[in-house]
């Protein structure tokens, strides 16, 4: 049995010294060397970028929806080789399953997220992480780096089960234009932040930061994520491809609190850095969203030239428009489009697993039952 009588509290040191008004902006990745005589950390330290504090304290905790977000993410686990794939696999080896653009959108569909899920992962891991200075953020970055790591894992996954070529596949994003278009636009907002020496602390570099945050975050995984989503899902409702279908639905399921999570770190760097936000880059952004839609449109023109189940480029275009929208109201800037209704109100189901029930399995709910381990 052990004692713990005599375990010794360590007493706090005096408080650290008030910060300067204008500190010289430092970068702590974690790995510096240890400041022994520094106080405690106290929330009103942390920030979100450029903090001074000691990154390696997940306590005292300021960004209480960071964590939630990681306990919803811990809580959401689930592994692509859970789901059965023997129906898909019938039908993508049945002569008339499917129809020459079904096949042609579900391809695209695959490989376009493919190599998506890997650009999100290392842009998480490359760029992200080292300049979000606060360690309840980068416990939720740790978190989302593993779903991405599964999503990555999910076409593999369905590239051997269906038996598909991966060559194909898996350079579809360097070799379809309409797909290479967008990995592009996405990789320009990053490169400059994957440079050793690039460092945030001015204006010119926090916005550098932000706009890379909009591209992967708001865009990539918020906008360009979404059509993809809806075109698997709704050959799912229509009983075609249930094996991914069921796949896409918990990747959307993550892919919503990323978002979320991603949505919350912009507006919390705009509370604490109200310079970086001006009118000029606020216009910045906004073009940005309109861009990223016009080139998903194109997209869509590529991979359902002609349409199928109720599906089309132009309701594609239209599901866009409302998404974009929706991202610009979420940081707080004006749309950019014409308002327009949600050609997909399924979509907003889906996103819910309990409430598809009749289509779906409630793998969820046996995941957080079956997660609290028993020591009797
Ligand atoms: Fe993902
Ligand atoms: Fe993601």
């Amino acid at each position: 049995m052990l004692d713990w009588s005599d375990t010794e509290t360590i007493a706090a040191p005096p408080p650290r010294a008030p910060l300067q008004l204008n500190p010289e902006p430092v970068h702590p990745t974690g790995l510096d060397a240890i400041d022994r005589s520094g106080g405690r950390v106290s929330i009103d330290e942390k920030r979100m970028i450029n903090c001074r504090a000691d990154v390696n304290q997940l306590l005292p905790m300021k960004y209480k929806w960071a964590w939630e977000k990681y306990l919803a993410g811990c809580n959401n686990h689930w592994m692509p080789t859970e789901v059965s794939m023997q129906a898909d696999i019938a039908l993508w080896k049945s002569k008339d399953g499917l129809t020459d653009d079904e096949r042609r959108a579900i391809k695209r569909n695959l490989g376009f997220f493919a190599a998506s899920e890997s650009l999100v992962a290392n842009n998480i891991v490359l760029a992200i992480y080292r300049h979000l200075t606060n360690p309840e953020c980068r416990q939720y970055l740790l978190r989302q780096s593993f779903e991405e790591a599964v999503h990555t894992h999910t076409f593999q996954y369905i590239v051997e089960s269906l038996g598909l070529d991966d060559g194909e596949l898996f350079n579809m994003y360097r070799e379809v234009p309409s797909i290479t278009e967008k990995a592009a636009w996405a990789l320009k907002h990053t490169q400059h932040l994957d440079d050793p020496d690039f460092k945030t602390g001015t204006t010119e570099t926090d916005q550098a930061f932000l706009r890379d945050l909009v591209a992967f975050y708001v865009i990539f995984e918020g906008m360009w994520f979404y059509t993809g989503f809806a075109q698997i899902l709704s050959l799912g409702r229509r009983n075609k491809m249930v094996g991914i279908a069921e796949q896409y639905q918990y990747i959307l399921r993550d892919e919503s609190i990323h978002l979320n999570f991603g949505i919350d770190v912009i507006n919390q760097i705009k509370i604490e850095n109200p310079h970086l936000w001006t009118k000029a880059f606020q216009e910045e952004v906004r073009d940005m969203i309109r861009t990223a839609a016009e080139l998903e449109a194109s997209y869509g023109r590529d991979t359902m030239p002609r349409g199928f189940l109720g599906l089309n480029a132009a309701l594609c275009e239209t599901y866009m428009h409302f998404i974009a929208n929706r991202r610009c109201a979420q940081i707080g800037l004006a749309g950019v489009f014409d308002e327009t209704d949600n050609p997909f109100p399924w979509m907003s189901e889906a996103m819910d697993l309990k409430k598809e029930k009749n289509f779906f399995e409630t793998r969820v709910i046996e995941y957080q039952n079956g997660g609290a381990l028993s020591w009797e």
